[in-house]
């Protein structure tokens, strides 16, 4: 049996809240579960591999044509209990909802278990995050069963206060573990 509470594979895209993501990640493996992150190439301007690998003790995944004998984007799915995407920018949420798979976080959003539980945690410009795309992108993905942690009125990056803002931390672990919690996944009994 794995010495991990569950698996969770954290999913990063180009945002300034990415240093907020960290919080998050350091939470959740000082409470014991496992952590694989994936940064698309746009995340990596704001977040150093350095800084994952250190607190995940994982390698950051970048590139899906990595895995010499196997596709890696159905290992890492089939790898996790649970996928989080956080920060997830306007342009992947609206990726995801249209069903593109031309990076490696879109493609494995295709191939991950519906059944198992999936977050968008958004963080974005206020007008982005109100524009009628980015807003039937969110609606569409969640009629599907994902999981979307709105974002909050605030001080954004871009130096105004606006409705855009990513979730604070500890709302983002407390959601993750509870939907874990929720019966979803419980690697005990799974014995995983
Ligand atoms: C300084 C800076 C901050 C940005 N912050 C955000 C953000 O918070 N949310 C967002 O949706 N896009 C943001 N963008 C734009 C995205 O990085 C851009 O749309 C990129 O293509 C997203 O790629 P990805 O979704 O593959 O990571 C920002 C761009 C810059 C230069």
């Amino acid at each position: 049996m794995s010495k991990y509470k569950a698996n969770i594979l954290f999913q990063m895209t180009g945002s300034i809240a990415c240093y907020k993501a960290c919080q998050v990640i350091s939470r959740l493996v000082q409470n014991g579960y496992a952590l694989k992150t994936i940064c698309s190439k746009n995340a990596l301007n704001f977040i150093g591999k350095a800084t994952l690998e250190g607190l995940t003790k994982n390698e950051v995944l970048t590139d899906m044509f990595a895995g010499k004998f196997s596709p890696m984007h159905i290992e890492i799915s089939d790898w996790a209990d649970l996928a989080v995407l956080c920060p997830a920018t306007a342009n992947m949420i609206n990726k995801l909802s249209v069903g593109i798979a031309d990076d490696y976080i879109s493609t494995v959003f295709l191939a991950f278990d519906r059944k198992k539980p999936y977050w968008v945690v958004p963080a974005m410009n206020e007008k982005m995050y109100e524009h009628p795309t980015t807003q039937n992108s969110l609606k569409t993905i969640s009629s599907w069963g994902v999981r979307i942690l709105e974002a909050k009125e605030g001080w954004q990056a871009c130096g105004k206060k606006g409705r855009g803002r990513m979730a604070e931390p500890e709302d983002i672990y407390s959601a993750i573990i509870n939907s874990l919690a929720d019966g979803d996944v419980n690697k005990k009994e799974t014995g995983k």
